[in-house]
């Protein structure tokens, strides 16, 4: 496993240009497989979860043509089958779209049980409700979850039991071929969801409502060619945002949607940081003492799960008693023990961290428990004095485009160490 090795106390400075979100990537690949015409994708994140998705659909048969770091041809008119193979679609929870997107195509999947961030308990109950009242036979057997249909898919009301976005855009991908309408009540309302449904829609698809919590879906037979350009990555622009306040510095996160970061905008202020807000472009400035705040963690338009570790590191450094209560995932307070052998203060109870802020870190050694967890390991080695080594660096690769060169870009001493049968290998700044 490769590591990172960060000398902190450098202040971020300067601009950094956001890259295509990967929640969004993540479904849109899977979707590209119900075309029968020709995909033209840009704005692709370039990590490793678009890598291993662009390999499964390669595997299933895809011609696929890279234009660049960012950019992809797919032709998906002559697939080989419906079942992806276990090695990839293990890499990552969001492989759980192609029982959508396959069972729109063939009316049949065989999907291994999806992997991706330890994050608690993930069950994909939801998922599979919803594809049973469209119709599908369900199997799980061996680690292989096997979804047939009789005949077609019928439309039907689907309400959600909780607000979840994978089951959203995995019943959007698989109603959007069903014969009639389907009603999706208590949706998921993510920005990500709405990319989704665009790139539907500009294949064929007949979907409404997308980023309220009511969707309604008229299936259509079939879906053709279409241009799409992926929406810019929240998560990744608010991790730079408070990456600036945590440091003290003065960051330009560029070409993002700010209603997208309205939240994590609020939080900053909240905090004593100062944050304009441009058409394209928001401005996080941190000169003073940060400010302890309570934050609690919802769907879309609350505040994200995926910066909560992040705001945990930042909020080390507030003077005073912080408290964050994760509402969306049960276990996903992996990362406070690593925070602690930096010195962090922070005591959980159930589903609430309180972090008695104030005293500055202290570098260490600390493992990436998952991506978000990664990053904010990364951000705590920003702000500590000394060198914060992080190992097992490739959770973060998952999900941020070249996270340490665009760390570097804004003056961080920041280097990856590639490891070769486990030994580290120092190489110099
Ligand atoms: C997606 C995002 C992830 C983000 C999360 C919440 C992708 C690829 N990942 O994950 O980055 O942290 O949304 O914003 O887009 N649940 C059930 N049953 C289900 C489905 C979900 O109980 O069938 C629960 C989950 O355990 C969790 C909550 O609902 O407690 C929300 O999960 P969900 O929105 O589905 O998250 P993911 O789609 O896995």
């Amino acid at each position: 496993m490769d590591t990172i090795v960060i000398n902190g106390g450098n202040k971020l400075h300067g601009k950094v240009r956001i890259s295509g979100a990967k929640n969004a990537a993540v479904a849109i690949l899977p979707a590209a497989l119900m075309s029968t015409g020709k995909i033209s994708l840009s704005n692709l994140p370039d990590i490793n979860d678009v890598r291993t998705l662009i390999a499964i659909l390669e595997n299933l048969g895809v011609g696929i043509r890279r234009r660049g770091r960012n950019a992809v041809e797919l032709k998906p008119a002559r697939l080989r089958g419906y079942s992806p193979p276990y090695e990839l679609v293990k890499k990552m929870r969001a492989s759980y779209y192609l029982m959508g997107s396959l069972l729109a195509r063939f009316g049949r999947a065989e999907v291994p049980i999806p992997g991706g961030c330890d994050l608690g308990p993930r069950p994909i109950d939801q998922h599979l409700k919803g594809f049973a009242a469209l119709g599908v036979d369900i199997e799980i057997e061996h680690g292989l979850i096997k979804l047939k249909v009789a005949n077609k898919m019928r439309g039907a009301h689907i309400y959600l039991d909780v607000v979840s976005v994978g089951a959203t855009i995995n019943l959007m991908l698989a109603a959007a071929a069903a014969e009639g309408r389907t009603v999706l009540e208590n949706a998921a309302k993510e920005p990500e969801i709405v990319d989704v449904a665009n790139f539907l829609n500009a294949m064929g698809a007949s979907i409404k409502g997308a980023g309220t919590d009511v969707i309604r879906i008229d299936g259509v037979s079939q879906f053709g060619s279409a241009e799409h350009i992926v929406i810019p990555d929240r998560i990744e622009a608010g991790t730079f945002m408070m990456a600036a306040a945590a440091t003290g510095g003065e960051v330009v996160v560029e070409e993002v949607i700010p209603k997208h970061l309205e939240a994590v905008t609020a939080k900053l202020r909240e905090m004593g940081a100062a944050v304009a807000v441009e058409p394209e472009r928001i401005w996080v400035k941190r000169t003073g003492k940060l400010l302890p705040s309570d934050l609690k963690t919802f769907p879309y338009p609350g505040f994200p799960t995926d910066l909560q570790p992040l705001s945990m590191a930042l909020l080390t450094a507030a003077e005073g008693t912080s408290i964050i209560t994760e509402n969306v995932f049960d276990g996903r307070f992996r990362h406070v023990d690593e925070l602690k052998r930096m010195g962090a203060q922070i005591k959980v109870e159930g589903r609430t961290a309180v972090v008695e802020g104030g005293l500055p870190l202290s570098a260490a050694p600390v493992t990436a428990t998952d991506l978000r967890a990664g990053a904010a390991l990364v951000v705590a080695g920003l702000m500590a004095e000394g060198e914060t080594v992080v190992s097992e660096a490739e959770h973060i690769d998952r999900g941020y485009e070249q996270f340490e060169e665009k760390l570097r870009g804004l003056g961080a001493s920041i280097k990856r160490v590639r490891s070769r049968s486990g030994i580290m290998v120092r190489k110099p700044y």
